[in-house]
């Protein structure tokens, strides 16, 4: 690590090392103190510890919501040419959260997804067809980021030969546009004209058979969401659902790709996948997102300022070894797991069953055609970092390939 930095009063989460390896970071920081401080990016605040992060993330009357992206946003929070456009729930405090996240549980429950298995597996196998082809591939480019953008492009009822244009929305939004507020707002328009077009051809329609249909008909207090609503919660929709499953299927194929002993056991015993997710989802959680502090206070020793921003570092959370034995390994078959990738307190992910089965049914067919790959001794993998950290390359070598 290097010695340069005071980590505690200088962090950068857009650094290369804190992107590559943040876990050292965290450790040393969790030791030194629980809420590290940094001006940088606009100032914010990083809890490392378990108990700390859920219980900010347990305390909305202290955190607000109102802005989540782990930078200071370069226009007002919501706006938009077709008015405020919050991305509710996700961006919203009570109460206008509690009624949004009620509009789109039941898309998500588990009924919902079990739906949408036989779908998403047979899309994976028409992936594997053409990767199982050929010697090598880059399966972060081919495989997992193919995956995300298939489904809720499927769900919102829009067509899925957009998904490659969904993934540079959600790219220039997460990870280039967090660094560059000109892309971010270039985006953010695109991507409402393109949903409001969405909107009225269902309100020309009447047809609720998708996800934009059920919001364009849905009544708040007997009155329609307003446009600025709907298109806010699509695009939370896409952004939330993409760039997370994509990371979160990307880690677990790089870690299959890098640590063979646990690619063979699950190849010998698939019925350990399900638990091999819950710990990938542990280990290299996806996703930082913020808070803005209420009101002046002293929180925890630390003197917070209303409007101050706080990186909820669940990722950190999920490696503090007060919370979990042995946080740096990866065990496969962990018994004990009760870690926070999906968030915690009034916030916790909504989309976290599909994003298990997107997860699970991705490495069940991996594995079933491609048993033994392994990352090229020349490969350079890169992540991407910030709020949402995960693999944007992994070129592995394909050694067996099973099935025509
Ligand atoms: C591995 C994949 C995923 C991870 C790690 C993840 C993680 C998270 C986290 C940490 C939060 C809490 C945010 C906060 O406290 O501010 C959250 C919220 C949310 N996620 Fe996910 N997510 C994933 C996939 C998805 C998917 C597939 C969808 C839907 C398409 C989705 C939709 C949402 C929504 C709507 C919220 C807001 C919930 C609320 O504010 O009440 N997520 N997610």
């Amino acid at each position: 690590m290097s010695e340069m930095i005071d980590w505690t009063s200088e962090y950068d989460i857009f650094s290369k090392e804190y992107i590559e390896n943040p876990f050292e970071i965290w450790d040393d920081l969790r030791e030194q103190c629980p809420i590290a401080h940094t001006d940088k990016w606009g100032g914010s605040w990083l809890p490392t510890t378990y108990d700390i992060v859920t219980k900010m993330a347990r305390e909305p009357e202290k955190f607000s919501s109102r802005e989540i992206i782990v930078v200071p946003p370069a226009e007002a929070a919501g706006s938009g040419a077709y008015g405020p456009a919050p991305a509710a729930p996700i961006s919203v405090d009570a109460p206008v959260h509690t009624w949004t996240r009620r509009q789109l549980l039941p898309d998500f429950s588990p009924k919902a997804v079990d739906e949408l298995e036989v779908f998403t597996r047979a899309w994976c196998r028409e992936l594997m067809d053409s990767i199982a082809g050929k010697p090598e591939a880059d399966i972060a480019v081919e495989y997992a980021q193919q995956i995300p953008a298939q489904v809720i492009a499927t769900m919102l009822g829009v067509p899925t030969t957009m998904k490659d244009q969904f993934t540079t929305w959600v790219r220039n939004s997460l990870e280039a546009g967090l660094t560059n507020p000109e892309l971010r707002i270039k985006t953010r328009r695109e991507l409402q004209d393109f949903f409001m077009g969405e909107i009225i051809k269902r309100r020309e329609s009447g047809s609720t058979s998708d996800l934009i249909g059920e919001l364009v008909h849905a009544e708040h207090d007997g009155e329609p969401y307003p446009d600025g609503l709907i298109l806010g919660m699509c695009g939370l929709l896409l952004i939330a659902g993409v760039d997370t499953t994509w990371s979160g299927i990307g880690s677990s194929l790089w870690h299959l790709a890098t640590h063979p002993e646990d690619r063979i056991r699950l190849v010998q015993e698939p019925e350990l996948i399900p638990s091999a997710v819950e710990e990938f989802l542990r280990a290299y959680s996806p996703v930082t997102m913020a808070r803005l502090v209420n009101e002046d206070m002293e929180y925890e020793g630390c003197p917070m300022k209303a409007g101050d921003r706080i990186l909820m570092a669940f990722p950190a959370a999920n490696r503090d070894p007060e919370h979990f034995e042995r946080p740096d390994e990866v065990i496969i078959d962990r018994e004990h797991n009760r870690h926070v990738a999906f968030g915690a307190g009034i916030h916790r992910c909504v989309g976290s069953n599909l994003a298990r089965m997107e997860m699970r049914v991705a490495i069940e067919e991996f594995l079933a055609r491609v048993p033994e790959f392994e990352l090229r001794e020349d490969a350079e993998v890169t992540w991407a970092g910030g709020q949402v950290r995960g693999p944007r390359t992994i070129p592995v070598r394909i050694n067996t390939v099973i099935g025509h």
